[in-house]
């Protein structure tokens, strides 16, 4: 049985073969500073987000979709994949999503989190392929698909065809970057210090860039920047989509860019198809109306968004066999094997 494998800045996902989806965890890892001893890795480890004891620290080793402490991402995969991964998944093949545009030397980085779980060997393939694949749509064929996975440390965006990326842009502000900007707002304008937790609850509870007909709020809580105190205070949509608006319009302005520099022969599919928007940002408040403006295009968001990169992999298993074969030509979504 071979797997698929989809280490976000923000989740991990795991898709086995003939089983499906099967973990959908936290990338965060807790570790003994002095001994490097792992505590706890996925929901459990971000549960502990800024209240560990000392000597204790919680990271995400992912950073903007590509590793940042490789040991941790060796550590956080091998313990997530022992958890699902029975005795028949034994040195499995393994497909990982990686964003587009990365180095070699960051897919190297990839390819060596998911071997030190023991497997045969790994296929990589981009993100919006991946999402793509996980929409069902058929990108093998010569026609223009657009799409754009927006998660939390990149926004990919992609356009597609005959199995392969005809221009693509990966930029390095999404939800991370939009949480980033919560937090300096709280700080600024009610003198309330607040966790990276806390800012991704209030984004994800009131979090827009089109203010809704019936605006919500949320109670933030945090402390006193000045007494030290515990203290709350209830923020609206209105002011976190003022917050998290210039990194919204800077995915906006990468997806009219990638726009422009696709061919003619692919932008009349995409004109007639407009675009999909996956990824967990994706089902930000009115995100997907916000790119529809300013691309004059029709933009929908898949249902289960967040899952499309994931599912895609695990649809990607199937094309081992053929890229095996093919030796690298042809048309296969799957990059080069390591
Ligand atoms: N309903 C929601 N509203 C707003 N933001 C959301 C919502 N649900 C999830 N998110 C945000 O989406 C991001 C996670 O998306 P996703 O799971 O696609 O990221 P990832 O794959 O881990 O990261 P990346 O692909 O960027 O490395 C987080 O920033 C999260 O806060
Ligand atoms: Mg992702």
């Amino acid at each position: 049985m071979d797997i698929a494998i989809d280490l976000g800045s923000d989740r991990t996902r795991v898709f086995i073969e003939n089983k499906g989806k099967v973990l959908d965890e936290a990338s965060v890892v807790t570790y003994d500073i002095d001994t490097g001893e792992i505590y706890s890795v996925g929901d459990k480890a971000y549960a502990m987000i800024g209240k560990t004891p000392v000597g204790v620290k919680a990271v995400h080793p992912l950073d903007s979709g590509v590793i940042a402490e490789s040991d941790l991402v060796e550590d956080m995969v091998s313990i997530l994949l022992k958890e699902v991964c029975s005795a028949k998944v034994v040195m499995p093949r393994v497909v990982t999503a990686i964003p587009c545009n990365v180095t070699e030397v960051e897919k190297r980085a990839v390819v060596n989190a998911v071997s030190s779980f023991g497997v045969r060997r790994v296929y990589l393939i981009e993100s919006p392929k991946a999402a793509a694949m996980g929409c069902g749509i058929d990108i093998t064929g010569p026609h223009g698909v657009m799409i754009a996975d927006i998660g939390s440390g990149t926004a990919d965006i992609a356009v597609l065809s005959l199995g392969g990326i005809s221009i693509s842009k990966s930029i390095k502000h999404a939800g991370c970057a939009m949480d980033e900007e919560i937090i300096k707002y709280i700080r600024k304008q009610y003198n309330l210090i607040i966790g990276t937790n806390m800012a991704e609850s209030c984004k994800k509870a009131v979090g827009c860039v089109k203010v809704p007909a019936e605006p919500k709020t949320f109670r933030v809580k945090g402390r006193d920047a000045v007494n030290g105190l515990p203290r709350f205070i209830e923020v609206g949509s209105e002011e976190i989509k003022n917050a998290i608006e210039e990194i919204a319009m800077e995915i906006v302005n990468a997806i009219k860019d990638v726009l422009e520099k696709t061919p003619p022969e692919l932008i009349g599919d995409i004109y007639t198809d407009g675009i999909i928007l996956t990824g967990g940002l994706a089902k930000l408040t009115g995100f997907a109306k916000l790119v529809s403006e300013a691309t004059k295009l029709r933009v929908r968001v898949h249902k289960s968004a967040e899952d499309c990169v994931i599912m895609g992999c695990g649809k990607a298993i199937g094309y081992i066999g053929e890229t095996e074969k093919l030796q690298s030509s042809g048309i296969s979504p799957l990059l080069a094997a390591f």
